[in-house]
């Protein structure tokens, strides 16, 4: 390279600029400088070591293999099964969508977690280069087990909780601990596509249990061993039944008596209207065979893919060790980010403004129910995100609704359309409209149910 004074000269700029130029080169690998002697492009240059290049370039054999037909058949795919419904494919065409399970879209709490965020990407020193614990940092289990006792009513060390990515992370993790093929796993009828999806394509056998209006039967728990049942008492997913104490004390029995687990999805027990909260079967198990998971899909959003388990003491190392296996661990940064939002309290003021929130629009929606559909026959109103509607006698079946619904530019769905799946057949839900709220404002509400009235009274 020509010398600095020299290049500068030519080019009529500074030599400072030159010999800025010259150092970023040299940083980036592009020049070499040597003492006494001068800076020399450098004769391996950085793209060689960036870029592939292509077989044909290189020379290699590779097209030759495709000629000509393979001996032997391609190992099959293992992986047989379907997925749950999380987002709705036609949400774009619809003026108000009652999809259910969707948190605010304003709600996000912007403002803290982008402060936490900034103070922790501040002082992240290595966490952000180095490997942190699979099980999630202590901080946040921290955090997490000081919230699950006051709210939940659970006692739990950190040790025992596990930082997962979502629900779906939980199911994940826990079906590795404890379904092989064949094995037997309890699941209510109707319940959510996720669970039931995931034990299906590991091969369990699902037994249905069927859910009335208080929740799973449980009298009708099968008396044959089961190595899991899969349970929603807070808010049964979808038909928004809260189990009774009675029925929880009778669940537990039967899983002490018949040596199964009891997997307990508390999704969105954080949005409770009437009454006050029962405490999650975690914290009534004297046997240690409940394993609790929660969700901030619901809470905070399903963006930021971070939920928990809560394990019994015998099975937190076999599950620590799964964790490993699975991913190495959840970001850093989001944990960090998560563990002061709760711990500074943030968490607890942001639930208290959505409950707020959320209640007012399942007001709004029961209200625009009645006012345009008279006396209607509502389940699980008491918390969650969503209502179920049963339809009267004279009205058409579920799935006609939902298609009369959308031509209209509404979303009301039928069980099976949603995350839900009826494993008797569709006969639990054939009647059952499932209207989601948290994400509307009650002017879309009010909107989209006199739409729905209006597009239903043509037909019925
Ligand atoms: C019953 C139930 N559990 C859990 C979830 C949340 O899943 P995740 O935490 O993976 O977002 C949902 C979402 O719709 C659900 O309906």
């Amino acid at each position: 390279m020509p010398a600095t004074r020299v290049l500068g000269e030519q080019l009529s700029v500074s030599r400072n600029t030159v010999v800025l130029t010259y150092e970023r080169l040299t940083a980036e690998g592009y020049l070499e400088s040597r003492p006494t002697v001068g800076t020399f492009v450098t004769s391996a240059l950085p793209e060689n070591a960036l870029f592939l290049k292509k077989f044909s370039d290189s020379g290699s054999g590779f097209a030759d293999q495709d000629a000509g037909e393979r001996l032997t058949a391609r190992h099959p795919v293992l992986f047989q099964g379907r997925a749950q419904k999380v987002v709705n494919p036609n949400q774009h065409k619809l003026s108000a969508d009652f999809w259910a399970g969707r948190p605010d879209p304003h709600s996000f709490p912007l403002k803290p977690w982008r402060r936490h965020l900034l103070h922790h990407l501040s002082v992240a020193g290595a966490h952000l280069t180095t490997y942190n614990d699979p099980a999630g940092i202590p901080e946040l289990r921290k955090a997490i087990a000081d919230h699950l006792g006051p709210a939940r009513g659970i006692t739990a060390t950190p040790e025992q909780i596990i930082v997962v990515s979502g629900s779906q992370g939980a199911l994940n993790l826990v079906a590795r601990l404890l379904i092989d093929r064949g094995t037997n796993v309890v699941v209510e009828c109707p319940c959510y596509q996720g669970a039931a999806f995931l034990f299906e394509s590991l091969g369990a056998n699902l037994i249905p249990v069927r859910v009335d209006q208080h929740g799973i039967d449980t009298s009708d728990l099968p008396r044959e061993q089961a190595g899991l049942i899969f349970v929603t008492p807070s808010h049964q997913y979808p038909m928004g039944a809260t189990l009774p104490l009675q029925r929880r004390a009778e669940l537990l029995d039967w899983a002490w008596e018949t040596g199964a687990y009891v997997l307990e999805d508390d999704y969105d027990s954080d949005f409770r209207y009437q009454g006050s909260p029962l405490s999650a079967l975690f914290g009534l198990d004297q046997h240690d065979c409940v394993i609790y998971m929660g969700t901030f899909s619901k809470s905070i959003g399903a963006g930021i893919r971070l939920g928990y388990l809560v394990l019994p003491r015998d099975l937190v190392e076999p599950a620590q060790t799964i964790k490993a296996l699975l991913d190495n661990g959840h970001a850093w940064l989001d944990q960090a980010t998560l563990a002061d939002f709760i711990s500074s309290g943030s968490y607890a003021k942001h639930l208290r403004r959505i409950r707020h929130t959320y209640r007012k629009r399942r007001d709004c929606l029961i209200n625009a129910l009645q006012r345009h559909f008279g006396n209607v026959q509502l389940t699980g109103s008491e918390g969650g995100m969503h209502i179920i509607w049963h339809l009267p006698n004279d009205f058409p079946n579920a799935i006609e609704v939902q298609k009369i619904a959308e031509e209209g530019g509404v979303g009301v769905y039928a069980l099976e359309a949603s995350a839900a799946i009826c494993l008797h057949g569709d006969t639990c839900s054939q009647r059952a409209l499932i209207l989601g709220y948290s994400s509307l404002s009650e002017s879309d509400i009010e909107k989209g149910i006199a739409r729905l009235s209006k597009e239903l009274s043509t037909r019925v």
